[in-house]
């Protein structure tokens, strides 16, 4: 077993990688700035507190840490604020992805999986996507995905990197152990929205009803974080891909709508979810769904949280039992 460096891992979805790795065995080092990610989501593994475009102390850290594979899910997610602010996501996302290839070739490791996105693809030209859908990001957030996976491919070919990189479509619920969960602050994702919503908080805010879907709202492919998070197990315990750079899609396949979505928060809560009609969110394309066949095929994945309710459900326990989240971002 190897000891795997995960950078992001005290953020939502590396949290829960940071969990099934160390269930399935490895040894983690997560290495993280805090600035979005949760000292209290770190749990009996190091942490070293840094920036991913700091390449000299990510390259300190794997050495010291003597780690053989990397998991990289640093850097900012949202599709929104990427369409207003490109520069920002470039430089963290883009350059950030660069200096991990950095340092991971000045310590001598050569074994990556990367957290990407089905942002790639950019508004669908067909449905369900699979990985040889055309790449045509139209947001920046997708731009600097892509950048990295294009970068990967050079770098397998030129240096022998062995890399995959896991396309998800939506990450949603929480650890079913109730351990961890989605704490972004501020939130910009539909399940906690409306979970927030439907405990008081603010009217949930539906971005767009005019959509060429049959309810007029977006459709997205809810992925639970627990399977994505086995995915990356998977990918890493996998034999080297061989061919340098592999991408896999993560989704369920079946897309639900807000509206759908908002049906099934109140199901799970039994509350009513207030909502309130609002203008189309830049970036959003309206329909996106995985076919995730390919990782099937090559390393077995399927993912066993398939209901939207038993998603949501998920998400509700911990929102309901963690109201603050884990508590402030900084220490
Ligand atoms: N939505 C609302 N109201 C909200 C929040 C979201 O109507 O308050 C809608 C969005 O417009 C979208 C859908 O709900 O149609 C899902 O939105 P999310 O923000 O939850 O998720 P996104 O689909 O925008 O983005 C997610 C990840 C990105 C990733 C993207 C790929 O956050 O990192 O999926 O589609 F790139």
């Amino acid at each position: 077993m190897s000891t795997v460096l995960v950078t992001g891992g005290a953020g939502y979805i590396g949290s829960h990688a940071v969990k099934a790795l160390r269930a399935a065995g490895h040894a983690v080092v997560v290495y993280d700035d805090l600035s979005a990610g949760h000292r209290a989501a770190v749990r009996g593994v190091p942490l070293v507190e840094g920036d991913v475009r700091d390449a000299a102390r990510l390259e300190a850290a794997l050495r010291r840490h003597g780690a053989s594979a990397v998991m990289h899910f640093a850097g900012l997610l949202s599709v929104e604020e990427s369409v207003r602010e490109p520069a920002r996501y470039y430089d963290h996302n883009v350059r950030g992805g660069l200096s991990v290839l950095d340092a991971m070739r000045a310590a001598g490791v050569d074994r990556l999986v990367l957290s990407s996105s089905c942002a790639v693809y950019g508004n669908p030209v067909a449905t369900p996507i699979d990985e040889n859908h055309p790449t045509d990001p139209i947001n920046a957030y997708g731009g600097s995905k892509l950048a990295v996976e294009r970068a990967l491919r050079d770098y397998g070919r030129a240096y022998g990197l062995q890399s995959i990189a896991l396309r998800y479509f939506n990450a949603a619920g929480a650890d079913p152990d109730g351990d961890l969960g989605e704490d972004h602050d501020p939130e910009i994702h539909l399940i906690p929205r409306a979970l927030d919503a439907a405990r008081g908080g603010a009217p949930l805010r539906v971005f767009g009803d005019d959509y060429p879907t049959p309810d007029g709202t977006c459709q997205r492919d809810y992925v639970h974080v627990a399977d994505i998070a086995e995915a990356h197990v998977r990918a890493l315990d996998a034999p080297a891909p061989g061919d340098g750079a592999r991408v896999y899609n993560l989704g369920t396949g079946t897309p639900h709508s807000v509206r759908e979505v908002i049906r099934s928060v109140e199901r799970v809560t039994g509350r009513r979810v207030p909502v309130e009609a609002a203008p189309r969110r830049a970036g959003d394309p309206p329909v996106l769904f995985a076919a995730a066949g390919r990782i099937e095929r090559d390393l077995d994945w399927r993912p066993a949280h398939t209901a939207l309710d038993d998603i949501v459900a998920t998400a509700w326990r911990w929102h309901e039992r963690h109201p603050e989240g884990f508590g402030p971002t900084t220490p």
